[in-house]
């Protein structure tokens, strides 16, 4: 307890006299990509074990095996070693010129009960791992970080990611870095099984996870056999978009590299799924995509425009709280923006590509910095949404420097359900997303 006091206000002491050297702040360069030993193990014992939610009060659990004749099943209890319930799922495999994958497991379990550990083991066989469910009501913590990669920055996030008290992770896309080297997406999956193995991972797609080869090969093969979302769970009919609830949130999860014009399946099913959110079940409404709308890095300039010109103006009649994107490595947060300018009524936009991926960070920014822009800063690091009750979220950023977690930003959201905004404006949200 007396340590963890100290370790408090040290990072407060910290906190305080960067304010004063941020200007002096040396950025450390991009870290190599890591080496992998091969580790061999038994062909049928599960690797790359990886969770998501699926659905209320579920969890699929997904994982690797060499061995094509590996059962799908999932025994799992409250007590270490004792099993009271087992779940029998899907696998899929992928081939990918001349790389064929594991057989890859994917496979339901619950119903669970909130806030509990369970114990389980895939396949029958190998180690015993341990996740927790998270909690049904508020409050709840996400730890969120893209364009992660594979490099010794990833890890260090990953490490800082550990040590913080969170129940879901959120992955605003760009996971491995494989870029059509297949291998690469299972030693991804290997280095984030400790973290993805224990609290769900909700991910979603960026241009990395692509791979497509004109007239060959359609894009994100390997991601979606891999990172099967909750798609179906959430009446979406494609692995590239979807939605889930937790603990008083909504959660959008959309697609920055497949079809969101007017007349699209995704614009469509957004509508609708908006449509459909409840905001006395869940105050909050979080989406989450891989490329930004607000940002003023130099990198990746005016590539969300077509996105946020096409589905904007629904996250403003639905009255979005905070939208979270990745690609531009590095951080930035803005103020409550829509249409070009800051307006009280509009969403939060955090950039938060910072993970640690080969290619190193994005350093320039536009000058001046734009009104809407509220925070942004160039480094490593990730970020942690703790959402307090139907009003209050606290979001901070911790960059990675020196190896050590540091909380460079922080501040206050409030929900635009405690704003009046959804009250003032429930004849726009009729018309744009009832059509009535
Ligand atoms: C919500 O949390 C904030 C911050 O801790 C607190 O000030 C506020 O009173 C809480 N509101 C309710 C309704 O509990
Ligand atoms: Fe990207």
């Amino acid at each position: 307890m007396d340590s963890k006091l100290f370790v408090t206000s040290s990072t407060f002491v910290l906190l305080i006299s960067f304010a004063t050297v941020t200007g002096d702040y040396v950025r450390p360069p991009p870290r190599k990509t890591l080496r992998f030993p091969w580790n061999p193990k038994p062909s049928s014992h599960p690797q790359q074990v990886h969770i998501s939610l699926a659905g209320d009060k579920h969890m699929r659990v997904s994982w690797i095996t060499e061995d094509k004749s590996a059962p799908s099943i999932v025994d799992y209890g409250t007590s270490p070693g004792k099993y009271s319930a087992t779940s029998l799922g899907e696998s899929t495999s992928y081939n990918y010129l001349l790389y064929s994958s594991g057989k890859i497991h994917h496979t339901v379990i619950g119903p669970l009960k909130p806030d509990t550990v369970y114990f389980y083991q895939c396949g029958g066989q190998g180690p015993e791992f341990q996740l927790k469910t998270p909690p049904a009501h508020l409050p709840i913590t996400f730890a969120v970080a893209g364009d992660l990669g594979q490099t010794g920055w990833t890890e260090s996030t990953l490490n800082h990611i550990d040590k913080c008290k969170y129940d879901v992770h959120l992955l605003p896309g760009d996971l491995s870095y494989a870029d059509y080297i297949q291998h690469r997406w299972d030693t991804f999956g290997n280095l984030v099984q400790p973290l993805a193995s224990a609290r769900p991972w909700m991910v979603t797609e960026g241009n990395h996870e692509k791979e497509s080869i004109p007239l060959f090969k359609h894009g994100f093969e390997s991601y979606n056999s891999r990172w099967k979302m909750p798609f179906e769970e959430s009446g979406s009919n494609s692995n590239l978009y979807y939605s889930f609830e937790v603990a008083g949130a909504h959660i959008i999860v959309l697609g920055s590299y497949t079809d969101y014009d007017e007349s699209s399946n995704q614009y469509n099913w957004l509508k609708a799924n908006l449509a459909e959110v409840d905001r006395k079940k869940t105050p909050w409404l979080i989406v989450l995509f891989h490329v930004p709308w607000y940002n003023s890095n130099e990198a990746h300039k005016c590539e969300g425009d077509g996105m946020m010109a096409a589905m904007e103006p629904l996250l403003y009649a639905a009255s979005a709280d905070i939208l979270l994107a990745g690609h531009v490595h590095a951080y930035e947060r803005t103020l409550r923006v829509n249409n070009g300018r800051s307006d009280p009524c509009g969403a939060v936009h955090i950039t938060i590509g910072d993970g640690g991926n080969r290619e190193g960070l994005a350093r320039k920014y536009k000058e001046p910095q734009p009104e809407w822009s509220a925070f942004r800063e160039a480094s490593f690091g990730h970020g942690e949404l703790k959402i307090v009750n139907s009003t209050h979220a606290y979001w901070s950023w911790h960059r990675n420097d020196d190896d050590e977690p540091v909380r460079s930003d922080e501040t206050w959201i409030t929900s635009l359900i405690s704003s009046g905004c959804i009250a003032d404006r429930r004849d726009e949200r009729r018309k744009i997303l009832l059509g009535h």
